[in-house]
């Protein structure tokens, strides 16, 4: 959340479950939301509120955990339903509507029939970051972030044309 705010997010909006937790968010300067994962709705309205989404609750009682995976992926799905319909554009609908490409959802087994070894990687979340190339660096970044980025015509010159 400091990052967050650090970075210039003016309105930072933070899930909290218990008193504690919201007095400390509070005292940050972040927005409080008050749910958790046993109310997946709460995350679906704190969603609804939010232009983007920072998802990491989950209950680390590793002897329960098969039961707490799906408890945090029920309480997803409200959320991720809120965003779809909302239209926040990922970076493979960015790429089709340039290319005039339609986007398609394929569970792991269907991209591994499709696009053969190559699925398996396609079907990994792999997230990156330039922490710690700013950390190292120093390098401050100021221009936009990647999806606005790719999202101009500059980007893709021929269907600009
Ligand atoms: N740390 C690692 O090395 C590591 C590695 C791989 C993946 N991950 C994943 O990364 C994410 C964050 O990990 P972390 O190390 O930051 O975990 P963490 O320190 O245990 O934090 C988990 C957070 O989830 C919240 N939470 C737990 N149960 C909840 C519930 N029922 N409803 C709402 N919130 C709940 C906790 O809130 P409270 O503050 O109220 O307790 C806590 O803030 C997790 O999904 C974890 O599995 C972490």
């Amino acid at each position: 959340m400091n990052e967050l705010l650090a970075a210039g997010h003016t309105t930072v909006l933070g899930l909290a479950r218990s008193d504690s937790a919201a007095a400390a968010m509070a005292a940050l300067g972040v927005d409080v939301h008050r749910g958790s994962l046993e109310e997946p709705e709460s995350f679906a309205a704190g969603a609804a509120a939010s232009g983007g989404i920072i998802h990491t609750a989950f209950n680390h009682d590793f002897s329960r955990f098969v039961d707490n995976a799906a408890a945090e992926f029920k309480a997803s799905q409200p959320w991720a339903k809120c965003s779809r319909e909302r239209k926040r554009p990922l970076i493979a609908e960015v790429i089709g509507r340039r290319v005039g490409l339609p986007v398609v959802s394929m569970s792991r087994e269907e991209a591994a029939d499709h696009f053969g070894f190559l699925g398996h990687f396609f079907g990994l979340d792999i997230p990156a970051s330039s922490a710690k190339t700013r950390e190292r660096l120093g390098w401050q970044l100021t221009g936009p972030g990647l999806i606005e980025d790719i999202d101009r015509e500059a980007y893709f010159p021929r269907t600009a044309a």
